[in-house]
């Protein structure tokens, strides 16, 4: 069964979001490790982030299985009155390359442009290769780096 896409539900869909994490976070931070205060504190943003009229989050769901996800959020910042922010956006394995991360990610442009956003916007790291050459076919384009130089020496690293 091909899957759709639903709105995210906290209850019934928190358990198998915060398991994509691991491979999220660990791949984008190579040198961070999914722990359960991690899980605690994403679980909490989840839920305050479901009750958000400003953010909205949607799962791809095969049969009864969510397979895939995605959160935007509505932000204003120093240049933008209203940002569309991509927070995060999870495709399992199984499913990849068949471009159920693009729908995601369209529903998730489409709401924030229906909400006033003229910009959508998302960081990504550049060892993610694969999240960089979604997002650049996708239509986005690098505006800003973020650059990065360990000040004290630690052991083992
Ligand atoms: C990034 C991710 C969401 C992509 O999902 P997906 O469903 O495989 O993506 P799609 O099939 O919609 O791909 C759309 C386009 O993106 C590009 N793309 C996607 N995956 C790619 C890969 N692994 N390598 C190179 N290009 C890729 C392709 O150009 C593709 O279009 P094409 O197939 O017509 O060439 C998925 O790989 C994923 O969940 N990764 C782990 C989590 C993650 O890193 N998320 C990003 C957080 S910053």
């Amino acid at each position: 069964m091909a899957p759709s896409i639903r709105r995210f539900n906290w209850r019934r869909d928190k358990e198998t979001v915060l398991q994509f994490q691991y491979e999220t976070y660990e791949r984008n931070f190579p040198s961070f490790r999914v722990d359960e205060a991690f899980l605690r504190d994403y679980e909490q943003q989840l839920r305050m982030a479901a009750r958000q009229p400003a953010e909205r989050l949607w799962v791809l769901e095969d049969g009864s299985e969510v397979c895939g996800f995605v959160w935007a959020a509505l932000i204003t910042t120093m240049i933008d009155r209203c940002l569309g922010y991509i927070k995060n956006v999870y495709v399992s394995p199984q499913w990849r390359g068949q471009g159920y991360g693009q729908k995601l990610l369209s529903i998730a442009e489409q709401w924030c442009r229906d909400a006033g956003a003229e910009k959508a916007a998302l960081d990504a790291s550049v060892n993610n290769e694969e999240a960089m050459a979604f997002y650049q076919r996708a239509g986005y384009q690098v505006t800003r780096l973020r650059m990065e130089k360990p000040i004290v020496d630690i052991p083992g690293r």
